[in-house]
């Protein structure tokens, strides 16, 4: 094990190096908020949020510290994957207003100085758009090659046909990613389901049409995009069959995500988009790209000079108990946690790129169900833990709704085939209920995995207030999805930011004291070194960080449920212990030597190097 000491004095050499990591830009400094727009503020009474809830909720956002407020996909869509499936990518789809409602949120946004970033999906469409029903409606039409067609790869003497490479679909694992179209005796490649066929950008009309889109929102102001699944828009062209890592048994397609995840010619593509779009424009980019994880190919994105975008989401973290198929669980320890932080903030750091820091989103679960305790004991702990973590690490920060006010997933009594409405679940549970039924302890674990995994949790509606619906939607309105039962328990933003008690914050105030530090310590939180602390300690991930002007904190985090001793580094003295997650005000810590911790604990310290 390198020694402490070694760590904390090896950070001059990389930061000397000419860099542009700590060039200020806004889109680096910037906190933003994910909205699910479904599940954020419903203003006409249909149960479903929509774009007039999130501008009624601007002041919130403000107050607690965002910049940017992105909202997943609210174009016109026959919502088979929730908007993910995008029928018009021009037209708010009318469940969540119109495109004026949009107009009016950004300019709400812009009286205070925040601005909107909207999700662009385009590795599919969906199976309704016109594109796509043009391309299906014959072999001969001339967008048929906008998607992706191949004849079957065989037929039976019985007529039946067999898909052209054995790739399964991602949302639900069991089904092929090519759906046969009996019209034209073909099969169209949909990676996520029938219902997301993908585009296929090799044709330089799909991309000038993506482009197209691109500026016609950015023309509107909004301010850029994640988008959506972006290392996948190219494919490789030999369309290989996958290899079978699931029993065949029960299984007949297998995962081909290698074949289509950063492809030989993503880059090409994103260099495009990037002359042709992005670089016209003053925007803030972050492209999501699961099940890579290699340095170099990740830095060909978000490297200084890459041309391509500002920073991607890296998975490596909400796919810590993930193998390599999104439904299954893997243990995974402290340790390991620290190893993928450190690895991308050095990495980083030291090779001149940028990247996100995010550990929730509406494709996972809830962080502190998953990563700490949920338990009505320790939920609010936990979730400052994760919240303390999350403003003292570099890079760009984003906070899912309803994590600022510690939401946690849905409790284990939910009956899935009435409360959980996420296709993906609702694919795999359908699976499970097959494969499995009878094999009553398999379909138990499947259904642990469903409490552990779904989409759904991150899912339930926003809980504003004390109120029958949690202030979602009016009292007596149906909404979409279960409102979880906790609203009345303090998990609500109203009791939480007029709360806390005389000795605590409440979660809010600690996610709003941390947003706040962080921007008033930009130069130490966004932009400083990074320092790992005591690698090999089985229960605290500790670092440091250190501005350019040598200014140097320290974290020290709990990720255990019991009392536990900490001891400094040598070459540390503690200025001040500047915060706790347990107590309101500066903690009373020892300056030096060994610092007890309780369950679930983080403290923050300015110090000084002796
Ligand atoms: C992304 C989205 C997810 C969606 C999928 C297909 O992973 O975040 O919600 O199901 O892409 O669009
Ligand atoms: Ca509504």
């Amino acid at each position: 094990m390198i020694d402490d000491l070694e760590i904390l004095e090896h950070e001059e050499p990389s930061m000397s190096k000419p860099s542009s990591y700590t060039t200020p830009k806004w889109w680096k400094e910037a906190v933003i908020y994910q909205i699910y727009p479904s599940s954020f503020q419903d203003t006409n009474d249909d149960g479903w949020g929509d774009v007039k809830g999130i501008t009624s909720r601007v002041d919130y956002l403000k107050q607690l510290g965002i910049d940017v407020v992105w909202t997943s996909p609210i174009y016109k869509s026959p919502q088979a994957d929730m908007g993910y499936d995008i029928a018009n990518y021009k037209v708010i789809d009318p469940i969540y207003g119109s495109n004026e409602d949009v107009d009016n949120l950004i300019s709400e946004l812009k009286k205070r100085d925040m601005k909107l970033m909207m999700d662009l999906v385009v590795n599919h469409t969906s199976n309704e758009h016109d594109w796509f029903l043009e391309s299906r409606s014959s072999k001969t039409n001339p967008k048929r090659n906008w998607y992706i067609w191949k004849p079957p790869k065989s037929v039976s003497e019985a007529g039946v046909p067999e898909p052209p490479t054995n790739w399964a679909q991602i949302l639900g694992e069991a089904n092929s990613a090519w759906t046969y179209d009996t019209e034209t005796g073909e099969y169209y490649l949909s990676v996520f389901t029938p219902e997301q066929p993908d585009l296929n950008w090799e044709n330089p009309e799909v991309r000038e049409a993506v482009w197209d889109v691109m500026k016609f929102w950015l023309d509107r102001g909004v301010a850029g995009f994640r988008m959506d699944v972006i290392n996948m828009i190219s494919k490789d062209p030999s369309y290989p069959d996958a290899p079978v890592i699931l029993d065949p048994k029960s299984h007949q397609y297998q995962p081909g995500t290698q074949f289509f995840v950063n492809g030989p010619k993503l880059h090409d593509y994103l260099r495009e988009m990037h002359d042709q779009v992005l670089s016209k424009y003053d925007t803030i980019t972050v492209g999501e790209m699961p099940g890579v994880s290699d340095e170099n190919e990740i830095l060909r994105t978000v490297g200084a000079n890459a041309q391509e975008l500002n920073m991607i989401f890296i998975f490596d973290i909400v796919d810590i108990d993930k193998p390599n198929i999104r439904m299954a669980l893997k243990p995974w320890d402290v340790k390991e946690m620290k190893s993928i932080i450190t690895r991308w903030q050095r990495c980083m750091i030291d090779r001149d790129g940028w990247n996100s820091v995010f550990i929730e989103n509406h494709d996972n679960p809830r962080s502190i169900s998953r990563y700490a305790d949920d338990s009505d004991a320790f939920r609010d702990k936990s979730a400052k833990l994760l919240a303390l973590m999350q403003t003292t690490l570099g890079g760009t920060l984003f906070v899912y709704q309803g994590e600022e006010i510690g939401i946690r997933n849905a409790p284990t009594e939910w009956d899935v085939d009435v409360e959980y409405k996420d296709i993906e679940t609702i694919n795999y549970w359908k699976k499970c209920k097959k494969i499995y039924k009878d094999d009553p302890k398999q379909l138990e674990h499947g259904r642990k995995i469903i409490q552990m995994k779904a989409r759904d949790h991150a899912r339930t509606p926003m809980q504003w207030n004390a109120k029958d619906n949690a202030g979602f939607c009016r009292p007596g309105v149906k909404p979409w999805m279960r409102v979880m039962d906790d609203f009345k328990q303090g998990i609500n933003a109203e009791a939480q930011m007029d709360g806390g008690d005389e000795k605590e914050l409440s979660t809010w105030q600690f996610w709003q004291r941390g947003i706040h530090d962080r921007k008033e310590h930009a130069d130490v939180f966004v932009y400083g070194d990074y320092q790992e602390i005591s690698p090999e300690d089985p229960d605290i991930l500790a670092y440091g960080r250190t501005s350019k002007s040598g200014e140097r904190w320290l974290v020290v985090l709990n990720f255990s449920g019991k009392d536990v001793e900490w001891t400094l580094p040598e070459s540390l003295r503690v200025e001040f212990w500047a915060c706790s997650t347990y107590v309101k005000g500066r903690p009373e810590k020892p300056q030096k030597g060994t610092i007890p911790l309780k369950p679930w604990e983080g403290i923050l310290a300015k110090c000084k190097i002796e």
